[in-house]
């Protein structure tokens, strides 16, 4: 986020071409694939997850250069508890120090950052270093990048449907009030609109309860390739692939194409 740009002149023109056609405004992803990929090379899982936030890192980058306005990456999720205590252990301090330690490289880069999930967890301290650093990072224009950590959409949702609950008690809303975009605003991703593009890594061919409610109509590109593995060929394939598509909203080709 940083440094320069790690790649050369002629992928800078493969970008430029990608993204003189309609660029995502917003890019969820699943980044799977760490363990395998240390596994893989005989090594612990966690230095997978350390590989992983390299690729991350990297990732936010070429989403930046690309003009892409809001990156949201599946970090932790709330299943993720249920792995061993020992890689639940490192996996959540990496995500933790690694979060702490982007924060004046994301800012002096003029990131906004955010985080959505239950922070509780992770204790007092976490939870205030990261109200610090929305803070801090509030008014930045580049980008917004959305960390989700101990995340899962079946939490977001029932959290939603508590707040409407309340405020339909308190009397502050009636409870034909509740329409999509009361719901939609009750949810963590309230800042966010919804994605345009969701990548997953990894191989597999499931959303593992990441944003249910937010992923209802987004284009979605799925890759074998290993989190630590995804590069800027594989970032430019899956924007190519958005490219292509045609998106109607319940709507036939012809209307989509008279509108445009
Ligand atoms: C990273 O990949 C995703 C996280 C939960 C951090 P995994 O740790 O799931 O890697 P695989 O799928 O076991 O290879
Ligand atoms: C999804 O990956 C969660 C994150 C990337 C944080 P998992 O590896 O936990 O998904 P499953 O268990 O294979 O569905
Ligand atoms: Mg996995």
């Amino acid at each position: 986020m940083g440094e320069p740009a790690p790649h050369g002149a002629a992928f800078n023109e493969s970008l430029t071409n990608t993204t003189d056609r309609e660029v995502p405004r917003h890019v969820a992803v699943v980044m799977d694939g760490n363990g395998r990929w240390a596994q893989a090379r005989g090594r612990p899982r966690i230095q997978g997850h350390r590989r992983g936030v390299e690729t991350a890192r990297q990732v936010t980058s070429l989403c930046g250069e690309a003009g892409v306005e809001y990156l949201t990456l599946f970090a932790f999720s709330s299943e993720n508890w249920k792995r061993p205590r020992e890689e639940v252990g490192l996996l959540t301090q990496l995500l933790v120090s690694s979060l702490e330690n982007e924060i004046s490289r994301l800012h002096a880069n003029q990131i906004r950052l955010n985080v959505i999930g239950d922070l509780k967890p992770f204790g007092i301290k976490v939870e205030r270093m990261v109200a610090t650093a929305r803070e801090k990072t509030a008014d930045n224009t580049a980008m917004t990048l959305t960390i989700a950590l101990n995340y899962g959409g079946r939490w977001d949702l029932i959290t939603a449907a508590r707040t409407l609950a309340r405020a339909c008690e308190e009397k502050q809303i009636a409870w034909q009030d509740i329409d999509e975009s009361a719901l939609t605003a009750a949810l963590s991703t309230i800042e966010l609109p919804d994605p345009d593009l969701f990548i997953r890594t990894g191989g597999e061919i499931r959303l593992s309860n990441f944003l249910l409610w937010q992923l209802a109509y987004t284009e979605l590109f799925f890759t074998d390739a290993l989190w630590p593995d995804f590069d800027q060929a594989l970032f430019l394939r899956a924007l190519e692939f958005y490219q292509t598509r045609q998106r109607r909203f319940g709507r036939i080709g012809e209307q989509v194409r008279g509108s445009s």
